[in-house]
Parts: structure tokens; sequence; C-alpha cells
């Protein structure tokens, strides 16, 4: 079996740029399950179909032509029925389109066989919200990857702020309470730790710190994996 480590977790906690370390320092596949709902809120927003509307989203999530191309200088970018996302897709009112889509259950099915599909050998890392509860329940590491609100909210303001976002700190911490609380409630694939999840708050850690913790785990798991 392809071995696979999920890294779950809230927005801002670091799964992102932990997933994609570790999957380097690995020579492991990376899936960043969270550019999948953000290419579909994205999507849902460009066809002006209503977030709302089960039907409709996952009719376009059916339909969605995704795909993931590393650039010359190794940046993923994200193309969308053939248009690339650029920066958008990192914005909040895409995050917040992503959030509001991605609670509906058969919109997440619609999903499931993609993310599925980057478990290629040697190993993939894959991070997001349900990636040891759901799309790969036999995950050989789970990690939930946790930091306190105001810490997540001051990560994704330097971040943004890089890319000319005009907000200011309180309205961010407002906004990823607000999307926490929506991904926690939704009654199918809520932002939840696995049972068998090794719980790990970045709060007072450094990305450093967390990739040598995550590469530890897998190495009691997997055994000897080779570090590239
Ligand atoms: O991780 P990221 O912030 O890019 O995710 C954007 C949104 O996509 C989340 O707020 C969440 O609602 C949704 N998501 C999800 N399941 C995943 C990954 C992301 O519902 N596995």
């Amino acid at each position: 079996m392809i071995p696979v480590v999920a890294i779950d977790g809230p927005s801002g906690s670091g799964k992102g740029a932990v997933g994609f370390a570790v999957a380097r320092r690995l020579g492991w596949h990376y899936l960043d399950s969270g550019a999948v709902y953000r290419a579909l809120g994205f999507a849902a927003l460009r066809a002006g179909v209503d977030l709302r509307a089960e039907p409709a989203v996952t009719a376009l999530a059916n339909s969605l032509n995704l795909q993931f191309v590393q650039d010359l200088s190794g940046e993923m970018r994200v193309l969308v029925n053939d248009e690339d996302c650029g920066l958008a897709l990192r914005s909040e009112q895409v995050a917040a389109a992503a959030s509001q889509v991605a609670a509906h259950p058969a919109a997440r099915r619609a999903l499931l066989e993609r993310q599925r599909a980057a478990r290629r050998p040697p190993g993939l890392i894959a991070d997001g919200r349900d990636m040891g509860t759901v799309v790969f329940p036999d995950a050989v590491v789970k990690v939930y990857l946790t930091a306190s609100a105001e810490v997540r909210a001051a990560r994704r303001y330097h971040q943004l702020k890089e890319t000319g976002f005009g907000g200011t700190l309180p309205q961010l911490l407002a906004e990823i309470q607000e999307r926490d609380e929506r991904d926690s409630r939704r009654a199918v694939a809520p932002l939840k730790a696995a049972g068998d999840a090794f719980v790990l708050d970045s709060s007072t850690l450094t990305l450093a710190e967390v990739i040598e913790q995550v590469l530890a785990l897998v190495r009691s798991r997997v055994g000897a994996v080779p570090s590239v």
C-alpha cells in the first residue's frame, strides 16, 4: 500500500508549509486539498453560481477541469478550466467561497476520487481538514496541526501583506474564527482531529521544528525513509 501522511488542521496552522516541506524532504507527492476546494469556490464565483445551491455547486464540481502545474520557478500554478487563478486563489474572498461550497456533502463526494488519485508511489503527504478522517482513513501517520486563532491570524496577516492585502488584523481574526466555526460545525467531514491523530500545537514552535517533528513521526511509522 502506498503510504499517506495526513496533515489536517484549521486555517493558518501551517499545514501547507509543513506538508510541502515534508514532501520535498521525502521526495513524496503533495496534495493541497484546500486548493481543490478553493478552485471550486473560484469556479463558482466565476460562473455566478449560488454558493448555497448544492445541485449547481455539485454539477460544477463534477465538470471541474483542474490542473496543478509547476512553473519554471518551482511555484505550483492552479488552472481552473484552463484559467490560471494566480493569487486570487489565496484571497480571503475565495477562501470564504471555498468554505461555503465545501459544506455540501454531494460536492465533497464529487471531489473525493480526484483527491484519492493523488496517492502515487513512493508516497503522499496530504493536507486539509478531512485527510485523516475521510479521504485517507488508512493514512500511516495522521497529524492534527493547530495553533491559537491569534497566532494563525497573525501568520495569515503577514502572508497576505506580501501580496498587497489591505485589510486589518482584527478583521482577519474575525474571518478566521468565522471560517473555523463553519468548518467545525458542518454535518459532513467537519474539522476535527481523527481519533488516532497526533495533535501538534505549533503556536510556540518554528516551522523548522514542526517539520522535524513530522519527519520523526513518519520515520517511526514507515521506517528509514530516504531524505532528499
Ligand atoms: O486549507 P485552505 O484554507 O486552503 O482551505 C480552504 C477551505 O476549503 C477551508 O476553509 C475548508 O472549508 C475547505 N476544505 C475542506 N476540506 C479540505 C480542505 C479544505 O473542507 N480537506
